[in-house]
């Protein structure tokens, strides 16, 4: 093994407790919907070698050390070597999740074999690999891809992929996984109204959201059975299901719910959820379809919007905020998540009703009055 790599006491068991988290059933349900999604990537773009997207922190049930700041899954394409490649601000420590391969280290002409297996018995240095900062690194896969979960010491956003210029190599080139800007990133959305074959992706879309436990109150995954009834009740004309889809694939749903059981006197009152497939988080979607729902309310007799959710929810907070809701109610300690207790915010948005005179440049057409 390279010798910036031998793995002190310190670092070997800052790898023992991630490989814990790996080990756990729960976390492992939370990630394997978003290795498909990954794969899904792969299969779409077939000169890839690679594709990947980032695990939120919050699927890990419990704490992760303070200096793990993003967590991703990769998979490498069978038979290839993806290049040489190093992180300038970042230590990545990498597990082997599914198959196997070579994580070598050290860059052109110096490449040293570390190859890594996925078996749960294997020791750790087998499964696990901790690279530095400005380490050059570089997977090659045997006959099947592999897949691997990492963990980085900066935020999703701010990790860098750094790699020899293509056409210069004295020089270097750089990246980021994901966009800085969410909305510069976000992908082509195409939203339209839900139907019952969407019901099994808009029910695996939601399960994926449970094991985060912080959107929804529900601890077990629903299935489609489950959820017939309930699909049956959305109305198109007033509280419609729409999907969001991605090169012809449902990535998100997003729905409008009666409030207080549509007692008659709240017919204008209508609740948003957004659920949103976990490989495409962070891609300024979420903005981006709440702020779609409020340009329908009009035609949907929809005047007051709101949204609720767990107080430790902080990307609805921000997106709420950013739309011009405003919070209206906090019930603190009202649930428990996980084994912790949580409360619940709510936030609501005041909508003009629908009329037929032509807004000018002047007219706001968002009243932001407050009180239920
Ligand atoms: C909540 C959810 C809809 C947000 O959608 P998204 O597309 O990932 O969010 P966006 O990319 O539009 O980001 C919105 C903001 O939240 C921030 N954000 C997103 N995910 C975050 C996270 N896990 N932790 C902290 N902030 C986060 C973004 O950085 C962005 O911040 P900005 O104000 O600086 O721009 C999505 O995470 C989801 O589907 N979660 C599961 C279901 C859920 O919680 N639904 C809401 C209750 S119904």
């Amino acid at each position: 093994m390279d010798g910036d790599l031998v793995m002190d006491p310190q670092e070997r068991s800052l790898l023992e407790s991630l490989d814990s988290l790996l080990q756990s059933d729960a976390e492992r349900a939370g990630i394997r919907p978003i290795v498909e999604q990954v794969r899904q990537k792969l299969a779409q773009d077939r000169t890839a070698t690679m594709a990947w997207a980032p695990i939120p922190l919050s699927l890990y049930g419990r704490p992760l050390p303070e200096s793990i700041r993003s967590s991703w899954v990769f998979i490498l394409r069978a038979n290839s070597a993806t290049g040489a490649e190093r992180h300038p601000n970042s230590r990545q420590r990498m597990m082997s999740y599914e198959g196997r391969g070579d994580l070598q280290t050290g860059g052109e002409g110096q490449w040293q074999s570390n190859p890594l297996v996925s078996d749960a018995g294997a020791a750790l240095e087998r499964r696990w690999i901790s690279i530095p900062p400005n380490v050059w690194h570089q997977a090659v896969t045997p006959e099947q891809d592999w897949v691997v979960v990492s963990f980085h010491t900066v935020p999703p956003e701010d990790l860098i992929e750094e790699r020899p210029h293509t056409a210069d190599v004295s020089r270097t080139q750089q990246r980021r996984y994901l966009a800085r800007s969410a909305e510069g990133d976000a992908p082509d959305l195409h939203i339209r109204i839900a139907t019952a074959a969407d019901l099994p992706a808009i029910v695996d879309i939601y399960n994926q959201s449970i094991p985060a436990g912080w959107s929804t109150a529900d601890t077990q995954p629903t299935s489609v059975a489950d959820r017939v009834e309930w699909f049956r009740k959305f109305d198109p004309a007033r509280r419609p299901i729409w999907v969001a889809e991605v090169d012809g694939r449902v990535v998100a749903t997003v729905y409008l719910s009666s409030f207080y059981g549509g007692r008659p006197a709240y017919d204008a009152t209508a609740e948003v959820s957004i659920y949103i497939a976990t490989a495409y988080h962070r891609h300024g979607i979420g903005r981006r379809l709440k702020q779609w729902v409020i340009d329908q309310c009009p035609r949907l007799g929809v005047t007051t919007l709101l949204s609720m959710h767990f107080d430790h929810n902080d990307a609805t907070r921000r997106i709420n905020e950013s739309l011009g809701f405003q919070q209206m109610g906090h019930l603190t300690e009202i649930a428990v998540v996980q084994g912790q207790k949580r409360g619940l915010v709510i936030w609501a948005l005041r909508i003009p009703p629908k009329t037929d005179r032509v807004l000018t440049g002047a007219d706001d057409d968002r009243d932001r009055v407050v009180g239920l």
